[in-house]
């Protein structure tokens, strides 16, 4: 017989890195629910509330407002491919990691890619993108908000106001901050915004919600082509070129989402149950209750932080709320730092890519995980290490910033 290997059972642990964090008890719940059928008039049912949910968590009024089944990266593939014709020029605003996945992601679609850079700690002037968006005449901009790989926020609503302004569409990565950090998908004018579950929303990954406005939707629908198993005898194939993806085709996924109910894949039945108890989780706090949350759990992090003796990394003023990059003092193995802190604590946080690799952690303080306990467990243990390491610091110095800045 092939060897079964023991029960599953993992480890509790505190994730305290770039996500995914601890999912919500309540979403774990909720994802433990019975199946449905895809059809079944149920489950079409929690397909609309997750829908409506999402237009309170991305502040929109959009129509069209769904998951993409797989991790966020999935609605980011989605997202490019159906807005891109082979050619369109494309402009990125790169300031991290995930900038240059969606520099990569836009060259697979066949996009002219037009890059700007800033060094990764910093972001964008407005003025600068707005000069650029009006040099380039981009068909399509495509941003990141919060780039974790370097803990920065990118503001968005000037860009949004000039792309409007030179007819460019504007989609953004809100992987890391939606749930966390204000995005106002429609007073800021983002025609296409994107997420995932696994950071501020404070589910597993594997679900990545969605949404379009009327201006992307007719870009897509140009392209829509159906499959020929599904197509009736009123069918018209759109002019535009075949979206190259079948499973991220958005006009399709837009079809099964729809009142049409068109086949296309099996919609992730316990997916859409932990998306959906995500945004109902959110909602119920209320957005700025949950802003307030992750801001609140930021100062106190880098409160403490500060007290121990060390030093943060990037532009303090454009740190998203819900991460923080701090350098790995000189002498310390930074390695060896997280590798006690997941042995001996059962606290995971980031290591950091590219530029940034051995120099800085990056500790989130996201979703669930944005408490006050979490944090203060999380200094409490990082000081016990660092101490070990011979890092000479004053003990409990910052566990107790953290805790009077909690108040
Ligand atoms: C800003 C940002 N975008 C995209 C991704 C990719 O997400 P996933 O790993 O869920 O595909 C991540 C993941 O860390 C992220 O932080």
């Amino acid at each position: 017989m092939a060897e079964l290997f023991e029960d599953l059972n993992p480890p509790q642990r505190l994730l305290m890195g770039p996500g995914p964090v601890n999912a919500h008890p309540r979403v774990l719940a909720a994802m433990s629910a019975p199946l449905l059928g895809q059809f079944d008039p149920q489950f079409r049912e929690y397909m609309k509330q997750t829908s409506a949910l999402y237009r309170g968590v991305f502040q929109t009024a959009n129509r069209w407002t769904l998951l993409v089944d797989g991790t966020a990266r999935a609605a980011i593939e989605a997202a490019l491919v159906s807005l891109i014709e082979p050619g369109d020029r494309v402009l990125v605003p790169v300031f991290g990691r995930f900038g240059n996945l969606i520099v990569e992601i836009a060259r697979r679609c066949g996009a002219d890619v037009r890059v700007i850079e800033v060094e990764w700690g910093k972001v964008f002037a407005d003025e600068a993108l707005q000069a650029t968006v009006s040099r380039e005449k981009p068909k399509l901009v495509a941003v990141c908000h919060g780039d974790t790989s370097t803990t920065m926020a990118q503001p968005l609503a000037a860009l949004g106001k000039a792309c409007r302004e030179h007819d460019a569409l504007l989609y953004v990565d809100a992987t890391a901050t939606l749930g966390g950090m204000d995005i106002q998908t429609d007073a800021w004018q983002l025609d296409v915004v994107t997420a995932g579950l696994q950071k501020c929303m404070g589910g597993p990954p594997g679900s990545a919600p969605l949404t379009l406005n009327e201006r992307a939707e007719r870009r897509i629908v140009r392209r829509r082509h159906i499959e020929a198993g599904l197509q009736d005898n009123k069918y018209k194939a759109g002019e535009g070129p075949i979206i190259a993806s079948n499973y991220f085709d958005l006009a399709m996924i837009m079809d099964y989402w729809s009142d049409k109910a068109l086949n296309h894949h099996t919609e992730a039945t316990s997916m859409l149950y932990a998306a959906r108890e995500c945004a109902r989780i959110v909602l119920q706090e209320g957005l700025a209750n949950a802003f307030a949350r992750h801001a609140a759990a930021s100062r106190a992090l880098t409160a403490g932080l500060k007290a121990i003796g060390l030093e943060l990394f990037g532009d303090q003023d454009h740190k998203m709320p819900n991460i923080t990059g701090v350098h790995i003092p000189r002498g310390v193995d930074g390695e060896a730092v997280r590798r006690a802190l997941l042995a001996e604590h059962n606290i995971e946080i980031g290591t950091s890519f590219g530029p940034l690799h051995g120099r800085i952690w990056r500790i989130g303080t996201m979703g669930y995980n944005a408490r006050e306990d979490a944090v203060l467990a999380t200094l409490d243990a990082l000081e016990a290490v660092l101490a070990a390491q011979k890092f000479k610091l004053p003990r409990r110095a910052g566990v107790d910033a953290a805790r009077s800045a909690f108040g």
